[in-house]
């Protein structure tokens, strides 16, 4: 509990093992409503693995998922889905050759019935777009442009905006910026204000530090599968992430003779 609201998202003691590797110790992650969460550290930190396992890709050996105080169980993204938690799979999720409003409603296309037959109803489904474009803040000139003509940035504030329009109570973003120019990055940026504003919370998986001081009102740093810290933005430095992402590394080869903490140098 938080000041007597339950947590958006409690995982506790979540561990994962792909031998010989323990991707998750008993890690644990806390989310409250409307919150930013930006969870850091380095290649193989375990971050994607943590984020698959709150968005049911991947299934834990051991560990317990609460959401708003409810324990869950997924076994599949769909249970996910409807326990109101979307992972954004970057533009990799985007059909190429469809257009930005058959994205977008994909799999759930608006349908009218002419004499009894359903039909694609193609004017309500590229008006929805453009109020949902419009509510969230993308600017795309025209819904009908295919997705192969965007840049980087438009496609990933289209999965973006796939993903907020099944209304998620949690939105999970890895590196959702890693593969932009760098002014379509505050686009990206902007469009998680947007949402966290509507009490979406927002796990952002990023390695531009700079980035979590713009958007994030935590961080959560993770180590070879464990956590290591947690910091309230305000109360932190880019020097001291660096450091907390590194550190320990540093203290392992500093420390190697009576080296307790593990960790190869
Ligand atoms: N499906 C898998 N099979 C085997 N090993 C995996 C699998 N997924 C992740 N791992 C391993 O788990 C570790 C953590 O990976 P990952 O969660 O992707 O880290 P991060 O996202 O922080 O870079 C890595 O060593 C990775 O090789
Ligand atoms: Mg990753």
């Amino acid at each position: 509990m938080t000041d007597g609201i339950p947590y958006r998202v409690r995982m506790t003691g979540i561990s994962k093992r792909y031998n010989p590797i323990q991707t998750l110790d008993t890690v644990s992650l806390t989310l409250k409503p409307g919150e930013v969460l930006g969870l850091v550290g380095d290649n193989g930190a375990g971050k994607s693995t943590l984020s698959k396992v709150l968005s049911g890709a991947v299934i834990p050996d051991s560990g317990t998922i609460e959401i708003d105080g409810k324990a869950v169980s997924f076994a599949s993204p769909a249970d996910a889905r409807a326990a109101h938690v979307e992972m954004v799979y970057q533009d990799l999720s985007l059909c190429d050759t469809v257009d930005v409003a058959g994205n977008l409603f994909l799999g759930r296309e608006p349908r009218r019935r002419i004499l009894g037959v359903p039909f694609l109803d193609n004017r309500k489904m590229h008006g929805l777009t453009r109020d949902m474009l419009d509510r969230l803040g993308i600017v795309i000139a025209d819904t009908r442009l295919k997705v192969e003509n965007l840049s980087g940035g438009q496609r990933q504030s289209i999965a973006i905006g796939r993903a907020a329009s099944f209304e998620p109570k949690v939105l999970i973003m890895d590196e959702p910026t890693a593969a932009l120019a760098v002014a379509e990055v505050e686009a990206v940026l902007e469009l998680i204000r947007t949402v966290s504003a509507r009490g979406v919370s927002v796990i952002l998986i990023t390695h531009r530090l700079q980035d979590l001081f713009l958007v994030c009102d935590r961080i959560q740093v993770m180590y070879e599968g464990r956590n290591v810290a947690e910091r309230l933005i305000g109360e932190t430095s880019i020097e001291e992430v660096v450091n907390l992402i590194v550190g320990r590394k540093f203290s392992a080869r500093s420390a190697r003779h009576g080296n307790e903490t593990g960790v190869s140098a």
